[in-house]
């Protein structure tokens, strides 16, 4: 894949098949806590750029920054939600509302990674809102996608880079196939498989906290047959 030179001179785009090289992106994770810190050196170890934020401010990400090397920059969370080719949300879900300028990231694809735990996000596919789709009224616009909320930080930094059928499955939920596509793609390039959930209406709730997948480490395959059981009526 002939990659488009961006700030770094790194991959900007992702629509070339596979087999014309890796699918590198500039990656900004809004939230650098415990899954955020996580996704971030699986990101750098599998040759993507991440921007990172938190709510301290860049100059409290510096040791993170120097372990991650070159490869990582450290911003507010603004400047790293404009930067990015893809933002990651790995804040508290009370935190989400606020965080930047929605036209910040106007035709991006955001994934929400976050859980609402009760904080009013909604749970019910066919009762109100899910708690992606608030974040998708927050932020108008966006392609949100929601994604990589399942999996415990610990499982997540420990059973990265499988291949085959002892890959652990994440999760897309979301209306744009485009984007849910680029999340995918993003995912599997740190040694997962992703299982497309549905719709952001839908396809979120089953992927929240109490759904069959959630917190579940399960391959592919249990993954399926735990949707399967766990399908709406
Ligand atoms: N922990 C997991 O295993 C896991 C797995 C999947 C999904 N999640 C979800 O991911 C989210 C984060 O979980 P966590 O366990 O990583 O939490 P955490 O360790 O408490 O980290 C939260 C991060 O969010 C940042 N933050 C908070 N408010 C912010 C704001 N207004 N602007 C910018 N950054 C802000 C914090 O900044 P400071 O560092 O400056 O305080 C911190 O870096 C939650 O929604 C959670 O449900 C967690």
């Amino acid at each position: 894949m002939a990659l488009e030179g961006g700030a770094w001179g790194w991959g900007r785009v992702c629509d070339a098949p596979p087999e014309e090289g890796a699918c590198l992106m500039k990656v900004s994770i809004v939230g650098t806590g415990h899954i955020g810190s996580v996704l971030a050196r699986l990101l750098v170890g599998a040759g993507h750029q991440v921007l990172l934020a938190n709510a301290r401010g860049p100059q409290s990400l510096a040791p993170l920054v120097a372990e991650l090397g070159p490869a990582a920059e450290a911003r507010e969370a603004e400047a790293a939600a404009r930067e990015g080719d893809l933002v990651v949300l790995m804040v508290p879900f009370g935190q989400v509302k606020d965080l930047f300028a929605a036209d910040a990231v106007a035709g991006k694809v955001l994934v929400d990674a976050t859980n609402a735990y009760g904080a009013g996000g909604g749970r019910g596919a066919g009762a109100g809102p899910s708690s992606s789709e608030l974040v998708a009224a927050w932020y108008p616009g966006a392609r949100v996608v929601k994604a990589l909320n399942t999996m415990n930080f610990k499982t997540l930094g420990a059973s990265a880079m499988r291949s085959g059928d002892a890959r652990l499955a994440h999760y897309v939920a979301g209306d744009d196939q485009a984007a849910k596509d680029q999340v995918a793609t993003l995912i599997e390039s740190l040694g997962f498989v992703v299982v497309d959930t549905g719709a952001l209406h839908g396809g979120s709730v089953r992927q929240q906290p109490g759904s069959a997948v959630y917190n579940h480490p399960l391959t592919a395959e249990q993954a399926h047959a735990a949707l399967r059981a766990d399908a709406p009526h």
